[in-house]
């Protein structure tokens, strides 16, 4: 290891959360701090509508305990997968049928063995119906530069890695990704003022741009840091590509925007958040844990910014309130049951019971 200083030592957000007892962090799982940082956030920017977001910051905390969320091992390497990166456990039931062995088809968690993970496919904006399954849980990265509907990232270094592995595969595959965001929040700014976003709106999709500037940058110091080369990201010729819906006016742009921002930021962005803190509980040093959290706020920043984009798109455009369902009920179901309620939350769907 280097005497390289922290990577990130620029970002300062820090939420109430992160000043948690050791011991309410132990039993808290990632996705239950991700959904209280998200549903944080939203709350910062007056975004909640719905009158039951009390209820559900506070119960957040509750529901899914688990022991190892703040128990860093030195043994674990982060997750990968096929698909882009970050990952998030589709929501297992306690009644599952458990059957399916590493390899068999599956369409959630609970086709699987209970020590097993169904993994989808993931394009970057659409997954698939079914997938397998896995020892480890599946990653999905959040907020990809999509262009004629694939994710784009430039090369590290010049050429594709190859005979890297565990930490340095994955933050040479994330420096990329997170690159590429930056491209697609640049998108989304010129796209928000072609629509007369409000300034607060353009400042927090700005400030969403500079923190995957940031990421950029802690992900290539960590990539160092863990025995990758002093390598820098090429060309991305993609980031000047045609802004879908742009030549098709107005509405056409609204709608590729919201589509583009749900599975891209409300998806992406808010299971990118709970990736990252399964990641800081695998990270083999504090610092790097750190690092990871704060990132972890940061995504789940993100998300809540996707949500507002959607809420500002819906109320300015009431007749894209039937595509926000319909490319919610698009999800896989065990996606769904994480990001419906904090869509809910939002005045993004209408309230309903809970079980
Ligand atoms: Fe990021
Ligand atoms: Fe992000």
């Amino acid at each position: 290891m280097s005497s390289m200083k922290p990577p990130s030592q620029e970002h300062q957000v820090r939420t109430a959360s992160e000043q948690e007892e050791p011991a309410v962090r132990a039993v808290t799982s990632a996705w239950s701090q991700t959904r209280r940082r998200v549903l944080e956030h939203l709350a910062a920017v007056g975004v909640l509508l719905a009158p039951g977001c009390h209820e559900a910051r506070t119960s957040a905390s509750a529901d899914t305990p688990t022991t190892s969320a703040a128990a860093p091992t030195t043994a674990a390497a982060p997750t990968t997968s096929a698909s882009p990166a970050v990952s998030a456990s589709p929501v297992p039931s306690a009644s599952a049928t458990v059957r399916g062995k590493v390899g068999e088809s599956c369409q959630t968690d609970t086709d699987c063995e209970s020590n097993l993970h169904c993994t989808l496919g993931f394009d970057g904006a659409k997954f698939s119906k079914t997938g397998t399954c896995t020892k480890e849980a599946p990653i999905y990265e959040g907020r990809p530069l999509r262009v004629d509907g694939e994710a784009r990232v430039a090369t590290l270094g010049g050429s594709p890695k190859a005979g890297i592995s565990g930490w340095t595969a994955y933050f040479a595959r994330a420096a990329a990704e997170e690159h590429a965001s930056v491209a697609a929040f640049a998108r989304t700014l010129c796209q928000l003022m072609a629509l007369g976003a409000p300034l607060d709106l353009l400042a927090r999709t700005q400030r969403a741009l500079a923190d995957e500037i940031e990421h950029t940058r802690g992900c290539l110091a960590w990539y160092q840091r863990s025995g990758g080369q002093q390598d820098a990201l090429g060309v991305l010729p993609e980031a000047v590509a045609d802004i879908p819906g742009a030549n098709h006016g107005l509405d056409a742009l609204a709608q590729a925007l919201l589509a583009d921002v749900i599975h891209g930021g409300c998806v992406g962005e808010t299971l990118a958040a709970e990736a990252m803190l399964e990641r800081a509980a695998q990270a083999p040093e504090a610092e790097l844990a750190e690092w990871l959290e704060r990132v972890a706020d940061d995504e789940a920043r993100h998300a809540a910014l996707a949500f507002e984009t959607v809420a500002w798109l819906v109320a300015q455009r009431p007749a894209l309130k039937p595509v926000v369902l319909t490319e919610l009920a698009g999800l896989p179901a065990a996606i769904r049951k994480r990001i419906e309620p904090l869509a809910r939350e939002c005045g993004l769907l209408e309230a309903q019971p809970t079980a």
